[in-house]
């Protein structure tokens, strides 16, 4: 579980605004969930035999002896949400949510216990246009971020039933090359045998791209779906790769599922992924709801902005006030408070605990600040502001005090 610290915070408040700024340029709206839910329910919803219900879940009794864990996933809490509050009955809704998941997971590169997603669900809607919407809104989010070499793989799981033919194949198929199988595939042929498709083995490679192809299982209607969605992507010129090994690692989806990947995060590469999971809200209680969402790893794409860089200066205050003399700081936290007053977007920050000049400028430059607000004694007395640019070339000038909102607000707008 990591500390963010002040210094990484800036970019994920930006990040976090831009995500959340188009899903609601699509019409979702928020919705904000407890962290702690039954562990029945993500049993029920993520599935008993998949890694993060057997291995990762941070699951405790609490002082009632209730089971409770920790979320290790948005989509079952806001599906317990909806049914709860009669929001998915009869009506489309379209949600996100955003906050920390739990997996207790081994920690590596890309992969925390406690990590942050966005995640966005739509429900009551079967076509497979609110599919490509889904997709279309996560490309605008990769533009708004200025992330370019993502690519999309998308894949159809069919329905239960498609499934469940499949897999048989697909266990005989395994079976037979079960020597070349490793214990953790060879273990999962009896429990989750479609998850061996998804082994980062490489010594399994050649098993696995031999295996048959779950495309070739799924009935009319799930192949309609599929085409569809594949059109509408072409049609929007989104650049797709069908990826017929492409499981997720949770049960609840069926028919279209998607993942974003990036080669630049070594082997946790996914920063998004989702899916249509119609059956999920039967399942759970509520009545029969279509429902398709996605989420977004708030970590991996910090860490994909944090390597192309370019946004260093996010954050940083505009303006760091120094002071000298009593009678001067006195009048300085005023100034400050009159200059917000007229710019409410400004950062301003003013120096606080007095010192000599150079420790204050020293502060001051070490701030970040584009530029430092000068007041002493003589500038006290003339009513003036030194305005002095921290950053790059330019000499200190002098403003009338009651004209430094307006001249701050000319120089940092023409920046
Ligand atoms: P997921 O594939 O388990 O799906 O997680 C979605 C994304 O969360 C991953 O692609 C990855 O970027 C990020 N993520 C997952 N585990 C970790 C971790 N340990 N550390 C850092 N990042 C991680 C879901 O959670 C589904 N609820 C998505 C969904 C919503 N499907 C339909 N609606």
């Amino acid at each position: 579980m990591r500390d963010l610290l002040p210094e990484q915070t800036p970019l994920w408040q930006w990040l976090e605004g831009e995500i959340t700024r188009v899903i609601a340029a699509y019409g979702y709206q928020e919705i904000r969930l407890p962290l702690l839910e039954t562990t029945e329910l993500f049993k029920r919803s993520i599935g008993e035999v998949t890694d993060i219900v057997e291995k990762e879940m941070y699951t405790f009794d609490d002082r009632n002896g209730d089971s409770l864990t920790l979320r290790p996933e948005g989509t079952a809490g806001c599906v317990r949400a909806g049914i709860e509050h009669g929001l998915l009955h009869n009506q489309v809704q379209r949600l996100w949510y955003q906050g920390p998941m739990f997996r207790h997971e081994r920690p590596q590169k890309g992969r925390y216990r406690q990590f942050h997603q966005i995640g966005v669900e739509a429900f009551g809607l079967a076509g497979p246009d609110v599919d490509v919407e889904q997709i279309l809104m996560t490309r605008r989010i990769w533009r708004a971020l200025g992330l370019g070499a993502l690519e999309l793989q998308i894949n159809s799981l069919g329905t239960a039933e498609e499934r469940g033919l499949y897999r048989a194949q697909l266990v005989d198929y395994l079976r037979a090359h079960e020597g070349a199988l490793d214990d953790d595939s060879r273990r999962r042929l009896t429990t989750n045998p479609l998850r061996v498709l998804d082994s980062k083995n490489p010594a399994l490679a050649g098993v696995i791209a031999a295996a048959p192809s779950l495309l070739d299982f799924l009935g009319a209607d799930s192949r309609s779906h599929f085409e569809a969605v594949c059109a509408g992507l072409r049609a929007a010129r989104v650049d797709f790769v069908i990826n017929p090994r492409l499981v997720r690692g949770l049960d609840y989806y069926a028919r279209t599922v998607f993942e974003w990947v990036t080669t630049e995060l070594g082997a946790q590469g996914t920063v998004c992924a989702g899916g249509r999971y119609d059956g999920l809200v039967e399942q759970l209680g509520g009545r029969p709801t279509p429902a398709v969402g996605f989420a977004i790893g708030l970590e991996r794409i910090a860490a994909l902005l944090e390597a192309v860089g370019g946004r260093e200066g996010l954050g940083a205050p505009h303006a760091y006030l120094v002071a000298f003399g009593p009678a001067a700081e006195a009048e300085a936290l005023l100034l400050a408070e009159r200059v917000r007053d007229r710019l409410p977007w400004l950062r301003l920050v003013m120096h606080c605990g007095g010192g000599g000049p150079k420790a204050q400028f020293k502060r001051a430059d070490r701030s970040a600040a584009a530029y430092a607000l000068v007041l002493g004694d003589t500038e006290l007395a003339r009513g003036v502001v030194g305005l002095k640019p921290l950053r790059g070339e330019g000499e200190q000038e002098e403003i009338r005090s009651d004209e430094l909102a307006a001249v701050l607000a000319g120089r940092l707008r023409a920046n």
